[in-house]
């Protein structure tokens, strides 16, 4: 009798904990995480204590968000052995630099990790107080060991189409930071802007920064104003961007288009293209023909562009764009032809396929690594480049399959700028397609026909944020939140983790964070269950 009493008490006790388990308002959710009883009560009178240092600018993230959303300093003590106490303990993890371990006891918590390890713990903890104003945060106790399943937690950014200030690239990392992506793709050249001040060729940001107007409404309406539309980062606001990510974990891959989507820096530098004539920097969407020709004056140009950036970005990585190149130009071109027919190369695509490799050996020679949009797979891939899968997943699955590293971000539904709702009358403009939370929630990155070493080269995923039909900051942060977080989750937890029931639950604790960073959140999913 006394036996079955305990043992009730045990399943009631463990069924509670469950349930509290699922009410955690985490995301991406830990992949180990177990609830103990009672709580660390978290007011002005707790202290912390560092091991190292060196890791006190990732807990001061965890300090600052107390200071401003509780009104209460966090100050330091000498003492490890104190109660009431955040100790921070620096810890290598062997298997994976990012992972982290968090400990909340009645007492004490307790963060062990490495730098990577400690933000994360910080952005979990953050995420535990979650918006509660009040000047003493009750946590319950818990013991989450957690690292991420995928190296690349990516999103993009598309600021040629339509430009964001500085601020507001900063409040993009801070929401990317939140939610454990690492990565920050932007794309920073295009044929409607050139976004990146390179100081030896002026003319790219004066000229090539600004058009003359701007498609308005749907393509098909073929409507423009005369408004005359720009910006571009100077190298003082790029450096000043790398180091806020840096901070905050994130590694910035820059991306410089080439051979296609040029016309920016065509109209800036005529001598540039093929038929070296004076073009306006496009004002429609779209792909266009004119494009950088291969020759030597070109490349001279794209290795002084490239040095200034190669300067300006630690990353390992470059993105050379690569994707959506026509040919139409090259055909027609009598240096394109001869240098073919010179290289021995079988056509257009031998000759875009020589054009990255020639830019690779550039960039490999400055110790950096390129990566760029599956086309660079066609006419074959450079020796050491990597492959963003965007045209579906093939592009990954045959990169791999050479043992070259990969992205996947396959349209579906790795396009955030894509509908995010069927009732589209409802819907801001967007460019089309469908991709709901829940489809960007149940996305597999890695491939299932892909066997164990092959799938190594899958670095993780990333969604693209287009910004043709995104005309503004509210717009934007409509069309990334909330299905960063759904991505958050692929990339971070282990497929065995996952729930969407319960992911849509968590979500809805979001919501106060999403209000408290002014964040203009699609609200599709508070009708969900
Ligand atoms: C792309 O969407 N053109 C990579
Ligand atoms: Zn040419």
């Amino acid at each position: 009798m006394k036996n079955t009493f305990l043992l009730v008490l045990v399943l009631i006790t463990q069924i509670s904990f469950a349930q509290q388990d699922s009410s955690l308002p985490l995301i991406p959710r830990p992949n180990e995480i177990t609830l103990q009883k009672g709580c660390f009560k978290l007011s002005e009178t707790t202290q912390y204590y560092l091991e190292d240092k060196s890791l006190l600018k990732e807990l001061d993230f965890f300090i600052a968000y107390i200071k401003k959303n509780n009104g209460f300093t966090i100050s330091e003590t000498k003492n490890p052995k104190q109660k009431n106490i955040i100790k921070v303990l620096k810890r290598k993890s062997k298997e994976n630099s990012e992972a982290y371990g968090l400990t909340i006891l009645q007492d004490q918590i307790s963060i062990k990790g490495d730098s990577n390890g400690v933000f994360y713990a910080c952005q979990t903890l953050i995420q535990l107080v979650n918006a509660r104003r009040s000047n003493a945060v009750d946590l319950a106790c818990l013991i989450v060991n957690d690292a991420p399943v995928y190296r690349w937690r990516g999103m993009h950014l598309d600021v040629c189409r339509h430009f964001f200030s500085v601020s507001f690239v900063k409040k993009y990392i801070d929401i990317l930071a939140l939610y454990k992506f690492n990565t920050f793709h932007w794309h920073l050249t295009d044929d409607q802007g050139w976004r990146i001040q390179i100081k030896k060729y002026p003319k790219l940001t004066e000229i090539g920064g600004w058009r003359k107007g701007t498609m308005v409404g749907k393509y098909d309406d073929h409507m423009y104003d005369t408004i005359r539309y720009g910006g571009f980062y100077t190298q003082a606001e790029i450096k000043e961007v790398v180091a806020y990510a840096q901070q905050k974990h994130i590694t910035i891959v820059p991306e410089i288009e080439m051979p296609g989507h040029a016309v920016a820096a065509i109209s800036a530098y005529p001598y540039l293209s093929c038929k070296g004539k004076q073009i306006d920097v496009e004002r429609g969407w779209g792909v266009f023909e004119d494009v950088f020709c291969p020759k030597d004056s070109t490349f001279k140009f794209l290795e002084d562009v490239l040095s200034e950036v190669l300067e300006l970005f630690p990353g390992k990585y470059i993105h050379i764009g690569g994707d959506e190149c026509p040919k139409e130009n090259w055909k027609k071109c009598e240096h394109c032809q001869m240098l073919i027919k010179k290289e021995h190369l079988k056509d257009e695509n031998g000759l875009q396929s020589y054009f990255i490799n020639r830019i690779e050996k550039f960039v490999n020679s400055k110790g950096r690594q390129i990566i760029g949009w599956d086309e660079i797979l066609e006419g074959g891939l450079a020796p050491n480049a990597s492959v963003m899968s965007w045209r579906g997943t093939e592009g990954g699955i045959a990169a791999a399959r050479q043992k070259h590293y990969a992205v996947m971000s396959p349209g579906k539904p790795c396009y955030f700028d894509h509908y995010q709702s069927r009732e589209i009358l409802y819907e801001p403009l967007s460019i089309g397609g469908y991709n709901p939370i829940d489809s960007v929630y149940a996305y597999n990155p890695m491939p299932g026909v892909l066997d164990t070493a092959e799938r190594n080269y899958i670095l993780g995923a990333q969604a693209n944020v287009w910004t043709e039909y995104i005309l503004n900051e509210k717009h934007l942060e409509y069309m990334l939140v909330p299905r960063m977080c759904a991505l958050s989750e692929v990339l971070w937890t282990e497929k065995s983790n996952k729930n969407y029931p319960d992911f849509i639950k968590r979500l809805k604790q979001h919501t106060k964070l999403f209000d408290q960073l002014q964040v203009n959140y699609a609200k599709h999913f508070l009708t969900q269950k």
